[in-house]
């Protein structure tokens, strides 16, 4: 095999969470720290692949190699993964928030008597639009699933739902250690079946991965 066997083939990367703001200063946000997701474009880099990386604010800075683009909410993450494409192959590591909040404006809401309630709507599915594609569809789409229970039969569910290849299932619940830590312990999910990999550092789940997507796109035609 090649020793750069991704070498001139793009692949896109979501990482870390999104902020969506409440007002001028204050935002929602989840635990991400981005380190899979970057450990996964390091690696899918040092396989050969051109890897347009697409960040929200995470804790780590991007890796080296990487084309990177910024970005703070979910909407601005779908543009930037938009204008992306084509690409081979996409791995949505980012945490995207679930939810915006409706009427966000530029003046700083005031503490008042009462507290503000603050009316939430749906982001868009990033991970499902791309892989809903009719047209430009990227020929691998890899989903992560991080739950606190029933993880594999959620990572099946979402495979389905969202129409992704792959789903990287996790166990996120606080006695993991996952979020924010530095070891990983996962399920590759496919239409094929589920493989367990032991407990690995997050750069050996991303080196794993890496491999396996190289494997895919050089196994003949799509
Ligand atoms: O539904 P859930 O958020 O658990 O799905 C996780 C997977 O979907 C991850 O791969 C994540 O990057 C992706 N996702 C997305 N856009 C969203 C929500 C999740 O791309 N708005």
């Amino acid at each position: 095999p090649a020793v750069r066997p991704l070498a001139g083939r793009r692949i896109l990367v979501t990482s870390g969470p999104t902020h969506e703001p409440i007002d001028p200063v204050r935002y929602i946000a989840n635990r991400s720290s981005g380190r899979q997701g970057t450990a996964i474009a390091a690696a899918l880099v040092a396989l050969g692949a051109e890897v347009t990386f697409v960040t929200g604010p995470a804790e780590v800075p991007p890796p080296p190699g990487v084309q990177a683009i910024r970005v703070e909410t979910a909407a601005q993450m779908l543009a930037a993964v938009r204008g992306a494409l084509p690409v081979e192959a996409a791995v949505f590591a980012a945490a995207v928030a679930d939810w915006h909040v409706t009427g966000a404006g530029d003046r700083k809401i005031k503490k008042g008597a009462e507290a503000p309630s603050l009316a939430l709507a749906q982001n868009p599915d990033i991970l499902a639009d791309v892989a809903g594609l009719a047209e430009g569809r990227p020929r691998l789409v890899v989903g992560f699933a991080a739950e606190t229970d029933d993880v594999l039969a959620h990572a099946r569910a979402k495979l389905t739902r969202k129409k992704a290849d792959w789903i990287v299932a996790n166990d996120v619940s606080p006695a993991s250690g996952v979020m924010g830590g530095t070891e990983n312990t996962v399920t590759l999910v496919t239409a094929q079946g589920d493989e367990g990999w032991p407990r690995l550092s997050k750069e050996a789940v991303a080196e794993r991965l890496a491999a396996r997507i190289a494997e895919a796109l050089t196994e003949g035609p799509a």
